[in-house]
């Protein structure tokens, strides 16, 4: 598909495959990538993000403070002419994550291996995965946090040491053969470091938290996908969609194409604000780019506990999802939306999620005057 598979190709033995890896299952109940606003990858998004993806750190928009940061480790790491310490990216889908290990590799001149966590099934995948490392090699597990246990405890040592203890028979006349690995660079994501183990987390020596991008930021991805795409995008068309893409440059992205679609078959290709905003009404898109779980977890707040507060495993139950999803993938926009809050007594609708919901706010609702939250149940 790219460069990446490209220079992973020369180690042979692929034990990820491109569609295994795309394959991986999420857990997200069948709305992954389903609509226009989804933060995951679905429809057409691999093959079109690959001809955007940001190649260098010098490329990649936004992040300042991960980005300085990292330009710092690999700085070190090439002046040293040793692999940097394996690097942790976290953060909510379509921020960046896999885009910023594709760029570790290159900014290092490394190869790349690509693998995900629910793609290793046996430890002993992930030994021969390890050993056909070559020196210096980024080994990238998306989704770490899903990987099996006896694999992750395998890619403990080979992180610590570069060692695996391979087990070769079976019961008694079992015997564990050490094998020294290259040094390489583990770059794991994952969506919800909560879930990650404290043995696995403790082993990287840099982690990186990915936080929404500003509209000023997704501006920039736009005009710049748009270049790359050959699309009149104008300032104020790329505001538009900016404003609507959820804090995330997958989403922005997506909206450009299907913007664009709109642009060429109905408005002579130019896609200015009244263009990109008839084209987000056609697909239904919602003002602050809210998805459908989004959505849902604010119906339910606002029309089954009258704005809450909640439990988030009684609010998770609601909109039939894991509460780790509602925690790690659905919660953080919302709150940096301004649309829910956490309190001590649990999740509560501010009175913007009962506006944006078409709704007039109770008295009282948080975020109106003389609130009740914040005010008198903080305590508790
Ligand atoms: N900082 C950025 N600048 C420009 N484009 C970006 C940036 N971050 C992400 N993108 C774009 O968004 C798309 C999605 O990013 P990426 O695949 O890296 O997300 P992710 O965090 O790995 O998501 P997931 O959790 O679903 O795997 C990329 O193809 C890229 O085009
Ligand atoms: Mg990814």
């Amino acid at each position: 598909m790219n460069d990446h598979e490209a220079r992973s190709s020369r180690f042979g033995d692929p034990v990820p495959t491109r569609a295994g890896f795309d394959a991986a299952p999420r857990n997200t109940a069948g709305y992954a990538g389903s609509e226009v606003v989804s933060a995951y990858a679905g429809g057409d998004d691999h093959e079109a993000e690959a001809s955007v993806r940001p190649r260098r750190l010098a490329e990649f928009i936004g992040q300042q403070r991960v980005r300085e940061q990292l330009e710092l480790l690999l700085a070190g790491a090439r002046r040293r002419g040793t692999p940097p310490d394996h690097i942790l990216l976290a953060g909510p889908p379509g921020l960046g994550k896999t885009t910023l290990a594709m760029i570790v590799a290159a900014e290092l001149g490394a190869g790349l291996r690509l693998t995900s966590g629910p793609a290793i099934e046996r430890s002993g995948d992930l030994a021969a995965l390890l050993t056909s490392l070559g020196r210096g090699d980024v080994l990238f597990i998306d989704e770490i946090h899903r990987m099996a246990r006896p694999a992750e405890e395998l890619l403990y040592s080979a992180m610590e040491d570069f060692r695996v203890d391979v087990v070769v028979g079976k019961g008694p006349g079992a015997t564990a053969i050490p094998l020294e690995l290259e040094p390489f660079t583990l770059v794991g994501a994952t969506t919800r470091s909560g879930l990650l183990t404290g043995p696995m987390r403790d082993r990287f020596g840099f982690v990186a938290h990915l936080d929404f991008y500003t509209p000023e930021e997704l501006e920039q991805v736009l005009a710049r996908s748009a270049r790359i795409m050959g699309v009149a995008l104008t300032p104020e068309g790329g505001a538009e969609i900016a404003s609507r893409s959820r804090g995330t440059p997958r989403i922005a992205n997506r909206l450009l194409r299907r913007v664009r679609d709109y642009a060429e078959v109905r408005a002579g290709g130019v896609v200015t604000r009244e263009v990109a905003h008839a084209a987000l009404a056609v697909y239904d898109v919602d003002p602050l780019g809210l998805d459908r779980l989004d959505r849902a977890v604010l119906g339910a707040l606002v029309n089954s506990f009258g704005g809450g507060p909640v439990g988030l495993t009684t609010l998770a139950v609601a909109v039939g999802e894991q509460p780790d999803t509602v925690e790690e993938v659905c919660e953080p926009y919302l709150v940096r939306a301004g649309l829910l809050a956490r309190t001590p007594r649990g999740r509560v609708a501010t009175a913007a999620a009962w506006r944006h919901l078409g709704l007039t706010p109770p008295p009282g609702a948080f975020g109106t005057q003389g609130e009740l939250f914040e005010a008198t149940e903080s305590g508790g």
